[in-house]
């Protein structure tokens, strides 16, 4: 009998690579009508029309008093950090995606790694307390895969030792923490709408914050600097958002509900199908509060499932499925932290263990209800036959 598996000498489940984050389009009439406007108006760029209606459309929707749009979340990260006065030590996770990090050692500050909550992935704020010296000023924290972070005690020690607070919310569009959206809490909070993110602009991110003079800093930051025509007010650089990513933004934003239930609708399926399969585990979302469904996280148990979580991810690649892994190997392991904080690893031991057993499916508008059955199926065979698997895996690195 043969086994209908890819790496055992068999066809592969796609024909076409299925990736992880291919974008949503949205309506495509209303979107080329939007870049025909903006063709019309000769208006691409510096405060648009389309800037400031997804601006305003973003602030309603996330209940905040100010929504800043910027080319995309790292630069809005890097502005965010500078605009809050953060200096000398940050602590900020390693399990998030290198652009948190970044962000703040662009800005020259010493990215402290503070562990995670192995249950919710998310900063830990017992790991965070113990982190703080006289040189912290501030703590940057993401809401991994949308779930909220501990917001409350992360509040209460920013505010006990008089640290900045900001959250990465590149993952956390159109969640909610609680009753109350994601967007309004800390000192600010940084969208991504990055084209593998559900609501996109091809590039593109927003600062949310309730401090109006935050806001009106940033958007002097995200022009140069530019207070008026001829008046430079601070540093600045360009992080503003394009007319046409603001078209694509908008164009994205009106299909939000819809993509979130086809995300919602996967999820279930994923979860319903891999439900018999020993070893292998969905992060849960609370479906009481808002959430987008985004990202279908499994969490592999090798000594359960048979193959370890890399081991997975080359049998599905063989099929084409191009499942990821997050955020791997870990920030701390990636230069330039490697080398300047050689020893972060020694108090991160959930990240570590994490970062060898998280493992991200194909999900979005471009998959289908009839994918999810053949993903699924691939991976049971390849549990039902992980001795064979794991011989062929090692004859083909021999
Ligand atoms: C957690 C997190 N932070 C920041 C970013 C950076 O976003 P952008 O690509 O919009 O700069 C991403 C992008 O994937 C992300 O996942």
């Amino acid at each position: 009998m043969t086994i209908d598996l890819a790496i055992l000498g068999g066809t592969p489940a796609f024909t076409s690579p299925l990736h992880v984050g291919t974008p949503n389009i949205g309506n495509r009439t209303v979107l080329m009508a939007r870049f025909e406007d903006a063709l019309d108006r000769r208006w691409l760029t510096n405060d648009g029309p389309f800037v400031k209606e997804f601006e305003a459309r973003m602030a309603a929707k996330l209940q905040v008093r100010n929504s800043v749009a910027v080319a995309n979340a790292t630069v809005g990260l890097e502005l965010a950090i500078r605009a809050l006065g953060m200096t000398g030590e940050v602590i900020a996770p390693s399990f998030t995606f290198i652009a948190t990090v970044h962000a703040l050692q662009w800005n020259g500050i010493r990215v402290v790694f503070g562990d995670i909550d192995p249950t919710t992935h998310n900063l830990d704020p017992t790991a965070v307390e113990k982190l703080i010296t006289p040189r912290t000023t501030g703590i940057v924290a993401t809401h991994v895969w949308g779930r909220p972070c501990a917001i409350g005690p992360l509040r209460e020690l920013a505010d006990r030792y008089g640290l900045k607070l900001l959250f990465d919310a590149a993952h956390a569009f159109g969640c909610s923490a609680g009753e109350q959206p994601i967007g309004g809490f800390g000192d600010a909070e940084v969208f991504s709408f990055h084209a593998t993110k559900f609501v996109n602009c091809a590039e593109g991110g927003a600062i949310t914050t309730n401090d109006d003079e935050l806001a009106r800093q940033l958007r002097f930051m995200r022009n140069f600097g530019f207070a008026d025509y001829d008046c430079v007010e601070r540093l600045g650089t360009n992080g503003k958002m394009s007319e046409l990513s603001a078209a694509m933004g908008l164009t994205s934003l009106e299909a939000m509900d819809e993509i979130i239930a086809t995300n919602q609708r996967h999820y279930a399926d994923y979860r319903q199908r891999l439900a018999s399969i020993p070893g292998i585990t969905l992060v849960d979302y609370d479906s009481q509060f808002q959430q987008n469904y985004q990202y279908v996280v499994a969490v592999l148990d090798e000594a359960r499932f048979g193959l370890s979580r890399d081991e997975l991810v080359q049998v599905l690649h063989a099929e084409r499925i191009l499942a990821r892994r997050y955020f791997y190997p870990g920030c701390h392991i990636h230069e330039p932290y490697r080398t300047l904080e050689p020893n972060a690893g020694l108090t991160l031991p959930h990240t570590e263990t994490l970062c060898q057993r998280v493992l991200l499916l194909p999900t979005g508008t471009a998959v289908g209800v009839e994918d999810i059955a053949k993903i699924v199926e691939r991976i049971q065979t390849a549990t039902a036959h992980a001795g064979l698997v794991r011989a062929a895996l090692k004859s083909r690195h021999a």
